[in-house]
């Protein structure tokens, strides 16, 4: 969108974990829509240089709408203080952790960080009269699936993780929520796989440590940091045996959420939306298009299947097509130019 596309909005937004990968491309999507943005992160898993990024690409003029609260979202204190200084409409939930492996050694950890910052955020707009929410939750709720594509009518399955378990948890607190009270306002928001970057190249997924995911694995392969993508299972029931996923640009996740926001003013109840874009692509296909996006065959090494890992999983998304009068714009192709841009400008991501 052009600065003069900008439409006027004086609309003000909480995002809680706006610093994150998906948090700061919703930021960027907020401001240039002229959301006032007010964000809150403990900076647990991010950087605060990713919020200097986003005002290179939004400009002087849209980042004065924009507010930075460094504190954790369990911090009571803080949000009473946030609430108290600014009309809050809307907060979307993005902050928590979501490292699915770690929360297996550390599950007091995940369900205190993500559960326990979620009724403290739900609690404290109770106090104030916010009522919207906008929820990050997962595909991982699906767990293996019966049929494909997976509508948002398909079984929530039991969780085979302590971070599945905290999404699966969160969305049934929030539905008990709008049974409670019907006047609150809740959208259940279910990623599919969001990888990519801002086509700025400006600011991407910076994962601490080893990557846990595909994409950011094969991005550190290419750019030299890590020898060769781990494949796990290539004798899944699947077209080339290797496990297939939804993936979706993170720019088209981020628009996603402003859809949602503009179609839940003035209504209430609880709605749940798939975020994908309908197409299942394979782990080799994905090391395919990232080949051809940095130029290079990147290396591979097929190792046994992982547990908990399913075969294949992508959405129906035509409610969101419907209600939202959204739908993913970006293909695979897309999605690795940017990632590699990304990856290639800022090799060890902020830090250097
Ligand atoms: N990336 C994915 O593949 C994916 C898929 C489905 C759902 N989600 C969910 O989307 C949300 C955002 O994911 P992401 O990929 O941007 O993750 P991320 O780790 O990049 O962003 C989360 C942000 O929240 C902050 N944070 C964590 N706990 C906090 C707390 N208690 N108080 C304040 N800040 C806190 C972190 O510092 C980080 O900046 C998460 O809830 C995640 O579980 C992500």
């Amino acid at each position: 969108m052009s600065r003069t596309d900008r439409v006027s909005n004086d609309s003000c937004v909480l995002v809680t974990g706006g610093c994150g990968f998906i948090g700061s491309h919703t930021v960027v999507e907020l401001l240039e829509k002229g959301y006032e943005v007010l964000v809150i992160d403990d900076l647990s898993n991010s950087s605060k240089a990713v919020l200097e990024r986003v005002g290179q690409i939004v400009g002087p003029d849209a980042m004065q709408r924009l507010s930075f609260y460094r504190a954790n979202v369990n911090d009571r204190e803080t949000l009473d203080g946030i609430f108290t200084h600014h009309r809050i409409d809307t907060v979307i939930h993005f902050a928590g952790f979501k490292a699915v492996g770690e929360s297996v050694s550390k599950p007091i950890e995940y369900f205190s960080n993500n559960i326990g910052c979620t009724l403290t955020l739900v609690d404290v707009m109770r106090t104030y009269g916010c009522k919207n929410i906008i929820f990050s939750s997962s595909a991982t709720v699906y767990g293996d699936p019966d049929e494909l594509p997976l509508t948002e009518e398909s079984p929530k399955k039991p969780a085979t993780n302590p971070y599945g378990w905290t999404k699966w948890m969160i969305e049934e607190m929030l539905r008990s929520l709008v049974v409670a009270d019907p006047t609150w306002n809740v959208v259940l928001l279910r990623y599919f796989n969001p990888i990519g970057a801002h086509p700025s190249g400006l600011i991407g997924e910076d994962p601490k440590g080893i990557p846990n995911n595909l994409v950011p694995y094969v991005a550190q392969v290419a750019v030299g940091r890590r020898d060769a993508v781990h494949v796990y299972g290539d004798d899944y029931d699947t077209p080339d045996g290797t496990g297939v996923r939804d993936y979706i640009h993170v720019v088209d996740l981020a628009r996603g959420h402003v859809a949602a926001l503009e179609w839940m003013a003035h209504r209430c109840g609880c709605e749940v939306f798939n975020l994908g874009t309908g197409r299942g692509t394979s782990v080799l296909d994905v090391i395919k298009a990232y080949s051809a996006a940095c130029g290079t065959d990147l290396p591979y090494v097929v190792e046994p299947r992982r547990p908990g890992d399913v075969t294949a999983n992508w959405a129906d998304c035509t409610k969101a097509k419907e209600l939202l009068g959204w739908e993913a714009q970006y293909d695979i192709e897309d999605m690795c130019r940017d990632s590699w841009r990304w990856q290639s400008n800022n090799p060890y991501g902020y830090e250097r």
